[in-house]
């Protein structure tokens, strides 16, 4: 549940760092933010599968949240390769980030499929952080809150208001602003697309749950653009790529935040 003051601010590492990297930077990173209140910031972050364990004995009982980048919808069986909710709950694994958008647009991950996931992650006790975005061509179309719409209303299909309320955040991370080659997003774009997610949420569940589901957005995130992002109020935190990857970039920004 989001409680307007708190900030939400993450990293996914992707297919970057490896268990001893992982461990190193969560070493770091859990130095630089321990003075931190965790009633002003809830931290997470989002490493490789092979790092999870290690990571979960690094944060221990630290308020900084652990996340894995993918899900199977099921607990077991036939499916080589997939990782099991069960799994990834006998680690201890909080957060389940669900469809983002390189799991969509390289390996063809479908709304319904991700719809799978965020049941599965909820149904296992974690917290379902569900990605969405337009691509450019949808945005040249001018289709984009279609598409979020859609996005939103097919991922969250089965998931009742209570459900969102406690274990549901939505991250927009339009797929043309991710990444190396991504170009970053006006706040003005920004604000109408978070506008746009937050009144989905508030038809699917109601004015005091939607208007409370913590909405982050990602892409291209860095210390130019991170204060203007979050003057929003529709946004209430950041999902950071690569200018978190370091703890300190990663502590130099929270910080810039809070501070402001
Ligand atoms: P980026 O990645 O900040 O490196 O663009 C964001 C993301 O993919 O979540």
């Amino acid at each position: 549940m989001n409680d307007s003051k708190l900030l939400y601010f993450g990293t996914n590492t992707k297919m970057y760092k490896t268990n001893e990297e992982t461990r190193a930077f969560l070493t770091e990173l859990l130095k630089l933010t321990a003075d931190l209140n965790p009633d002003d910031a809830r931290l997470f972050v989002i490493p490789s599968f092979t790092a999870l364990t290690d990571a979960r004995k690094i944060l221990n009982a630290s308020p900084i949240k652990l996340g894995a980048q993918n899900i199977c919808w099921e607990d077991a069986g036939e499916y080589t390769g997939e990782i099991s909710p069960v799994m990834l709950k006998e680690i201890g694994v909080d957060i389940v980030e669900i469809g983002h958008s390189e799991r969509r647009h390289i390996f063809g991950e479908t709304d319904d499929q991700a719809e799978k996931k965020v049941r599965a992650a909820i149904n296992h006790g974690m917290t379902a952080l569900l990605c969405i975005g337009e691509t450019n061509e949808q945005k040249d179309y001018g289709i984009q809150d279609e598409v979020l719409s859609m996005q939103l209303k097919i991922g969250l299909h089965s998931i009742t208001g209570s459900e969102a309320a406690k274990a549901l955040w939505i991250a927009y991370e339009p797929v043309w602003a991710i990444g190396v080659n991504g170009v970053p997003i006006s706040k003005s774009y920004a604000q109408d697309r978070h506008a746009h997610i937050r009144k989905v949420l508030i038809d699917l569940f109601g004015e005091e749950t939607g208007s409370r589901i913590p909405v982050l957005y990602g892409g291209s995130v860095n210390m130019d653009n991170a204060l203007l992002l979050m003057s929003d109020p529709n946004i209430n935190g950041l999902f950071v790529g690569r200018s978190a990857w370091e703890a300190a970039n990663f502590n130099k920004m929270l910080r810039s935040i809070l501070n402001r």
